[in-house]
């Protein structure tokens, strides 16, 4: 017994000190210490042996499963670490770095960005307001009761019959009027919803509102800043501004903005649809009947509000003809931007 447990020994030391990889180490180590193992298998016979030889057998054996653990213990560490140099050595050293790409603005983050720093220069603040808004901020507040034609225009998501999601973010007009008295000069960037979907509207998409009152604005104050506005949009100093007559409830008198074509110059093109204008924003008068709804005397105070779609700009900007590619995450289209 003792022969065997010694020969044993020294068998598993002369292969442990030949092998070379963690998986034969391993298979090894099963081979003679595991549950099933050559070793364990010894130990199993010492039951057979004479009472007066076990105790000095079983001390052996102890001792040797001991020193055994230890070295392949040892030799498992040694092989890892010659492990980790032949995988250094497999990836070659000389190749250039694997740089992460880089996240980057959605387009239409951007163009907010731009729009709001322009007239944040022009010393607006910013105003924020929520997306699940009362009917009464929505539609009542801004001069469209219940049953007005108006609302047909706006194909409204209702949550009930005084919640709805804002189609607009005219509503910030009332709220900020609310707040403070005039003089007030305020943009309103944010989400707007509507349940419209085709190739130029998505059923939420992105408008900034801006409005000023104070006394004696006029329709000329509104126009001035619009049309330092677009210069600076679409950086052409030059650029055509026209304005046609419109209807809002919450505007007397109201407009719609055209600016001269950016992708033509005016000269007709597809985006213009031959006409050489493109409509980017509503505007008009703030109508008394909305300065009253806020306590605002009409007598003492005017102002002048204005509406434009983010999408559509940033659409015209980069001559872009179909709004769904916005959402479509498609990194293709995100990248270029
Ligand atoms: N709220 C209008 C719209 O969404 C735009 C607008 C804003 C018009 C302010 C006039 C004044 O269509």
């Amino acid at each position: 017994m003792e022969q065997e447990l010694l020969q044993l020994q020294a068998e598993a030391v002369t292969k442990l000190s030949t092998l070379e990889s963690q998986k034969d180490l391993e298979e090894l180590r099963v081979r003679y210490l595991g549950r099933k193992g050559l070793f364990t298998g010894l130990l199993r016979q010492l039951g057979k042996v004479s009472a007066e030889d076990r105790p000095r057998l079983g001390q052996l054996a102890n001792q040797i499963k001991e020193e055994l653990d230890q070295k392949f213990t040892a030799r498992k560490s040694e092989l890892a670490g010659s492990d980790t140099g032949a995988a250094i050595i497999r990836d070659d050293l000389s190749l250039p770095g694997r740089i992460a790409p880089f996240g980057r603005l959605h387009p239409v983050t951007q163009i907010m960005d731009e729009v709001c720093s322009i007239f944040i220069d022009l010393g607006f603040a910013v105003a924020e307001g929520p997306d699940v808004e009362l009917d009464y901020y929505n539609f009542e507040a801004l001069n469209i009761p219940k049953h007005h034609p108006a609302r047909d225009m706006h194909d409204t998501f209702y949550i009930n019959d005084s919640i709805l999601l804002r189609t607009h973010t005219s509503p910030m007009q009332i709220r900020a009027m609310e707040k403070e008295r005039p003089p007030l000069r305020i943009i309103a960037p944010g989400k707007v919803y509507r349940c419209d979907s085709d190739i130029t509207h998505t059923p939420m998409f992105h408008q900034v509102e801006g409005f000023l009152v104070d006394r004696k604005v006029s329709f000329a104050d509104l126009k001035g800043i619009l049309s330092v506005f677009c210069q600076k949009m679409f950086d052409q100093s030059d650029i055509g501004l026209r304005f046609r007559p419109s209807f809002f409830p919450f505007t007397e008198p109201s407009a719609e903005v055209d600016i001269g074509c950016v992708i033509c110059r005016g000269e007709g093109c597809r985006v213009c649809k031959q006409t050489g204008w493109l409509e980017i924003l509503g505007a008009g008068m703030i109508d008394p009947e909305v300065l009253k709804m806020v306590d605002y005397d009409p007598e003492e105070f005017s102002g002048f509000a204005f509406g434009l779609g983010i999408e559509r700009i940033a659409m015209l900007k980069y001559g872009i003809d179909d709004i769904r590619l916005f959402y479509e995450n498609d990194l293709r289209f995100l990248k270029q931007f």
